[in-house]
């Protein structure tokens, strides 16, 4: 028994000594608004008060807690009471998971401290990392010490109001449910056995004998799945195993799974299973993949290429070339670095064959796909209830956990639950795509771009995951949002032995922005043209042709992002060069980039469908299947329905994500939700108000109040009329169902692959040590344009948390498999990292899109990165064109020629 006094109150709890804080709290108190993300002391989301200072409970013993007084999230102080309607008021809590303990960190400073400067708050959060919202609004809220929330508009203010998310009270409370944050109290645990090697053969020993020894419910290996051993993205090419059957792929490849009492599948060393490993030479990267006589990674990829994704239009070897530029550049493995390491659980349903999977995912429905396809069971079979997602990214759109779990839960016929690792996470999640891209570039003598091809290899990793979707969507975006009328853009997404390469805010095009953007500075160079104005020459606008043959009809704001950033450029050069005039060692530079977005899947069906419904009983509920990773989709899509319908945002409740209860709204992601999901909801509040309309024999510009389980509905002459709803015999219902109108590309890449594109352009100033190679990003202003911002906070938000992601591809990020598997090694942005950022919103109006507005999520992240490398090319004259640029390269750039 350890006794201490846990948020005010004694508390006796029994507990090993040396159990982490943090699992006591969660497990044996139930406390589990203390999160973990990495159980090491790198990423601060189990940060609690330990006698009132802050400290990572997981690296608190639960005997040093003796005689202490410890105070969680859940504690009832002013000071978190303060601090959680801050974080509401300012949208600083997005996905939420770290947001509990980025509470109890500026706690503790402003007990200290009631009015810290923004350095002090930078200072006392910084070990708590948030993979969201690029801080700025947690530094926000926290010097806000009178927040106020903004009021619930009334009926037809919804959309444009800046409201607290729909679903943020239960993350700053830290009663939001996560995928660890609960299972059947009779869950065994699973934990998956991984190869060591990156390629090698094996053979599997006695496993029953091994079950027996350790006292194991299961050991599950590729014979113990009923259905199918196969997963994948692709609907012709489910090529990864759920567990691999006698040859793995890459490091970290499931290969067995341990069922059974916590403490037994945590006992067991791999190294004492039955596993006999071959080692097999392994192909590390693009080029060794690609040589010659390589070894095939799948006999169904000869060369190991995977897919080739192409574009043509013009004549590139024939256009007008005043000036050109070419190069290669590289790109390294990304980690999405989601603070919430994936978890969930599985219960099986007493026939033998129904299956529930409890888990954090960005795609339900595919889940349910992909799980049914596993356990040899229909679809209806499976159902999907989405957890709160702790970031995704990208990450969360391949099922991970979900085959394994249901497999288990099938086998045990109980329910099972599982919590990966940090490295675990790392070592066996998808990344963003390594890219080798050779770019070549022309201009006319007037600045006009003439042609533009480029050649990129993407590294796809062992499976294929998402690598065709990168190498179809960056052929279309490659040359940039510019008029170029020549363009002969190539990928490749290659199989290697490498940890598979998959979706990740952007696919694909974050890489190629760092190329184009490198060869358009290059340009302007040769041509003694400024960088934003060899820009403002060439953005593409309304009526103008892109490289695909589509005419942009409306929405392409490009120029007007342009234009609202000229005096923060003028002002940036201005600053650098007096500046520079007299710094030596410490340079300044500007940079300045350019993006183009398409909302939604490449030139395929991504349909969404809603359903709200007026219940007899009074209450409306919107019944909403996208799932809401922290960007906000959540609280927009109902923003948009409220407004469709013409009541107020404040009577609806919301059921989300679970597919037993709503339609399919397609994958969160490709920056799809607001644009494609919204729209369908907008339909759905329009269908709904129809029948209402109907009912009522009123017109259309009637308004609805909704009193109880009476329906006022008056129309604009004065007269009106009540519905019972009670009295009815049916409940009213209104769908909706949208699908961005594309068509498919042809064999040279012509067609209209997306119904519409977001915009943006971005300036970086940055400082760089010259002789260290260290740079330091002072200062990024964002233009982007987002059609219309249906909820201004979420919307800067979602450009804050971009920016961040882009800073930390342009100068941090490297995931080496087997070597940098955690966050103390493979380094995100930290409070102190980010600058401070401004941004313009730009609300070029799409027609398509619900009330104008279209994706936001991805587009914030792919200008920061070449901004930035703009930048300190700028500030050192050098030009590097491999990110991220570490010191070490930047140094090597400026000293060793
Ligand atoms: S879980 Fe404790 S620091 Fe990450
Ligand atoms: S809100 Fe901070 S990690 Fe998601």
């Amino acid at each position: 028994m350890i006794a201490f006094t846990l948020n005010s109150r004694p508390c006796e709890v029994e507990a090993p000594p040396f159990a982490p804080l943090s699992d006591t709290l969660r497990e044996r108190l139930g406390l589990t608004g203390t999160k973990v993300g990495c159980d090491a002391g790198d990423c601060g989301a189990c940060t609690v008060l330990v006698n009132g200072a802050q400290a990572c409970a997981c690296l608190v013993p639960t005997a040093q807690a003796a005689g202490a007084e410890i105070t969680t999230i859940e504690a009832e102080l002013p000071v978190l009471a303060r601090l959680r309607a801050a974080f509401l008021a300012h949208g600083a809590a997005q996905c939420g998971i770290c947001t509990p303990g980025m509470i109890m960190a500026a706690a503790d400073l402003l007990l200290r401290d009631p009015a810290p400067t923004r350095e002090a708050v930078a200072d006392a959060i910084g070990g708590v990392l948030c993979r969201c919202t690029g801080y700025v609004k947690i530094l926000d809220a926290v010097m806000d010490a009178t927040p106020e929330v903004a009021a619930m508009p009334a009926a037809g203010g919804a959309v444009g109001a800046p409201i607290a998310r729909l679903d943020g009270a239960p993350k700053v409370q830290g009663t939001d449910r996560f995928g660890a944050d609960e299972a059947p109290a009779d869950a065994l645990w699973l934990r998956v056995v991984r190869a060591p090697h990156p390629r090698a053969r094996f053979a599997l020993g006695d496993l029953e004998a091994a079950r027996h020894r350790f006292g194991l419910h299961a050991i599950l290996s590729h014979g113990d799945v009923p259905g199918r051993n196969a997963f994948g993205i692709m609907p012709d090419l489910k090529d990864q195993p759920v567990f691999a059957e006698c040859e793995v792929r890459f490091r970290g490849e499931a290969v067995l799974a341990l069922v059974g009492e916590r403490d037994a599948v945590q006992a067991v060393r791999d190294a004492d299973l039955p596993i006999a490993w071959d080692p097999l030479p392994a192909l590390h990267g693009v080029e060794a993949a690609t040589a010659e006589g390589a070894p095939l990674i799948h006999a169904h990829a000869p060369g190991n290429v995977l897919v080739r994704g192409r574009l043509t239009c013009g004549e590139v070897d024939r256009a007008e070339a005043a000036v050109t530029a070419e190069g290669t550049f590289r790109t390294a493995f990304v980690e999405h670095a989601y603070i919430e390491p994936e978890a969930g659980h599985a219960v099986p349903a007493p026939d033998g064959v129904g299956m529930e999977i409890v888990a954090c995912t960005q795609a339900p429905y595919m889940d349910r796909e992909e799980t049914a396809r596993v356990l040899g069971v229909t679809e209806d079979a499976v159902r999907i209830r989405p957890t709160a997602c702790g970031g995704g990214f990208g990450g969360k759109l391949d099922v991970s956990i979900q085959p394994l779990l249901a497999v288990a839960a099938r086998v045990v016929n109980r329910p099972v639950r599982v919590i990966y690792s940090r490295t675990e996470s790392m070592a066996s999640t998808t990344k963003r795509h390594p890219a080798v891209l050779r770019a070549r570039m022309s201009a006319d003598a007037g600045g006009r771009f003439t042609a533009f091809e480029l050649h990129g290899d993407f590294n796809t990793g062992a499976y294929a995951s998402w690598g065709p979707t990168v190498a179809n969507r960056v052929p279309v975006h490659a040359s940039g949002p510019y008029r170029v009328p020549n363009v002969r853009n190539r990928t490749s997404a290659i199989y290697t032995n490498d940890t598979p390469a998959g979706a990740f805010r952007g696919f694909g095009v974050p890489q190629a922005a760092i190329a184009t953007e490198s060869l358009v500075d290059d340009l302007a160079e040769k041509l003694g043209l400024d960088r934003w104005e060899i820009r403002r020459r060439n953005a593409i606008g309304h009526g103008d042709v892109t490289p695909s043959g589509q005419v942009l009809h409306a929405s392409a704001g490009l120029p007007q992002c342009l234009d609202a950033l000229k005096p923060d450029w003028d002002a940036m050069l201005a600053r650098v060069a007096a500046h520079n005039t007299m710094a030596t060692r410490h340079r300044l530079g500007a940079g300045i980039a350019c993006m183009w977005y398409g909302c939604g899947n490449t030139s395929m069906s991504n349909p969404s469908r809603m359903r709200v419904v007026l219940s007899r009983d009074g209450t409306l509920t919107l019944f909403n299947g996208a799932v809401d990773i922290g960007q906000g989709s959540t609280t927009v899509i109902a923003q948009i329905c409220a407004d469709a319908l013409g009541l107020p945002l404040s009577t609806f409740r919301f059921v989300v994500g679970d597919t037993a209860l709503t339609h399919d709204a397609g994958k969160t992601s490709a920056s799809r939700q607001t644009f494609v999901s919204g729209r369908a909801a907008l339909e759905a509040g329009r269908d709904l108000r129809r029948r209402i309309l109907a009912l009522a024999n009123a017109g259309e510009d009637a308004t609805l109040a909704l009193d109880g389980t009476r329906l006022h509905v008056a129309d604009g002459a004065g007269g009106g009329r009540v519905i019972d709803l009670a009295a009815m015999d049916e409940d009213l219902e209104g769908e909706g169902r949208y699908d961005p109108p594309t068509t498919a590309l042809d064999a040279e890449g012509q067609g209209i692959p997306y119904a519409t594109y977001g915009f943006a352009a971005q300036i970086a100033l940055v400082r760089v040590d010259t002789a260290l190679g260290t740079v330091k990003v002072e200062e990024i202003v964002a233009a982007q344009d987002v059609g219309r911002a249906v909820n201004p906070t979420l919307v800067l938000g979602q450009i804050h948390g971009g920016i961040a992601q882009g800073l930390g591809l342009a100068l941090m990020e490297e995931f080496i498999p087997g070597r940098t598997e955690n966050l103390h090694d493979y380094l995100i942005p930290t409070a102190g990292d980010v600058p401070p950022i401004r941004v313009h919103l730009v609300e070029d109006p799409e027609p398509e899109g619900p009330f104008g507005a279209k994706g936001v999520g991805e587009p914030a992240l792919v200008p920061t990165a070449p901004a930035i490398l703009g930048a300190i090319r700028h500030a050192t004259g050098v030009t590097i064109r491999q990110v991220p640029v570490l010191p070490h390269r930047l140094w090597e750039a400026l000293h060793v020629r």
